[in-house]
């Protein structure tokens, strides 16, 4: 049978593949720090469970398809609440942030156009991306720059005829790196200049540990007819299982293309979004709690890692990600031989290997992303293990 380009251009999840390896590895009984997913392990506010609970019509109806109102409303006031002019039409509920990306660039993008995003990228872009036709153009960085892109002559460098569009997370999953306002200034009128799209995956907004205050690209009104906000309730209130994201968009004409395909896929499920809805009354003190405890990780991890000999990394500003150059010939081989051949008191770390957070081929082999979702003490033991094991992997 035969299968589209498209879907063929695509694959698997870099994070995901290493499962196997994992799975051997603990059958023999051999303990895994985890650092490669980015499933946070902070609870869930009660308030989700207690609505599910208490959730008492006769039937499961569909919800409307932009989203059920009060879930809307609930967004609408965070947005306002953190500064944004907020108009009715201007959000709408979806499947996580994934479905955001997905929906926003089959209705922005083409065969031949052109996106363009600072690598390394959260890979799944890839996927939602290359299923439209368009191609992705990479905005270089280094890690000896702490992996900044919001520099002009870079962003310049990369423009052409086809280029549709720009796309970055913000604060950023894999790189920790997060926006000033000057940089947020500049790309806005860089996409002003080059009529781009502006995709602002917003998702870890929350998280940032140098007392920033909480900052969307929506506060520019003169980039409200080309942006498009990417949200999702999945890291902010750690419930990554509710699937309820949402959409954020002034642009008129891009929320009556969106709707087709709000209404083609019927609604987002009816109980997560009133559930989700309830998470956005959560105690301000909530937020306190977890970035204070993401920051000790942060340095936890950070501090470490300045033991290790050869390692290259700036300290990331926010998210709970890190991008790590490695004294390593390739970090996938490193990591398979960690989870093969390694191990120190019957314990091993995982992390996620770059190679796949980057669009230009051989880019990152010997970088890999940390995701700092462990406890203070945990993460201590997964960078020693970490340490140990490049001091033996280099002098096999
Ligand atoms: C940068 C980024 N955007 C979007 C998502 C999608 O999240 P969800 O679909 O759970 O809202 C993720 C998930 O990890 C992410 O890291």
């Amino acid at each position: 049978m035969k299968f589209s380009s498209k879907i063929q251009r695509c694959g698997l999840s870099p994070i995901r593949k290493f499962y196997p390896y994992q799975v051997e590895c603990q059958k023999k009984g051999i303990k895994i720090y985890h650092l490669n997913i980015g499933q946070p392990d902070i609870k869930t506010p009660e308030s989700y469970f207690e609505t599910v609970r208490n959730f008492s019509a006769p039937v499961l109806e569909y919800a409307p398809s932009p989203g059920i109102p009060v879930t809307i409303k609930k967004v609408e006031d965070y947005y306002r609440s953190i500064g944004m002019q907020i108009d009715p039409g201007d959000v709408v509920i979806t499947a996580g942030g994934s479905e955001a990306i997905t929906f926003s660039m089959e209705v922005i993008l083409d065969d031949g156009d052109e996106i363009l995003i600072p690598e390394p990228f959260y890979p799944n872009y890839k996927t939602f991306i290359y299923n439209t036709g368009a191609d992705i153009v990479a905005i270089p960085t280094t890690a000896e720059e702490g992996y900044h892109y919001a520099d002009l002559d870079r962003l310049e460098a990369a423009v052409t005829p086809n280029t549709r569009a720009i796309m970055f997370t913000n604060p950023g999953n894999p790189t920790g790196v997060v926006l000033t306002a000057d940089e947020r200034r500049l790309i806005a009128d860089f996409a002003k200049k080059h009529d781009l799209w502006i995709i602002a995956d917003e998702v870890y907004r929350e998280f940032t540990y140098n007392g920033e205050a909480l900052a969307t690209m929506g506060t520019m009104e003169d980039i409200w007819d080309r942006l498009i906000i990417i949200d999702s309730v999945s890291k902010r209130f750690s419930a990554c299982g509710a699937r309820v994201g949402s959409v954020v968009c002034k642009n008129k004409e891009f929320q009556a293309e969106f709707m087709k395909l709000l209404q083609a896929r019927l609604s987002v499920p009816t109980l997560d979004q009133l559930a989700s809805a309830s998470l956005y009354d959560v105690d301000p003190q909530y937020f306190k709690d977890v970035n204070e405890e993401y920051k000790k990780r942060r340095d936890t991890v950070y501090s470490e890692l300045m033991k290790i000999p050869g390692i290259v990394c700036k300290e990331p500003q926010g998210a709970f990600y890190m991008m790590v150059k490695m004294p390593v010939d390739d970090s996938e081989k490193f990591l398979i031989w960690l989870l093969t051949e390694f191990n120190d008191n019957n314990e091993t770390v995982m992390y996620a290997p770059a190679g796949g957070f980057y669009k230009t081929p051989g880019a990152g082999i010997d970088e890999m992303r940390i995701a700092y979702i462990l406890n203070c003490d945990d993460l201590k033991r997964a960078i020693q293990l970490l340490g140990m094991g490049i001091a033996k992997y280099n002098a096999r």
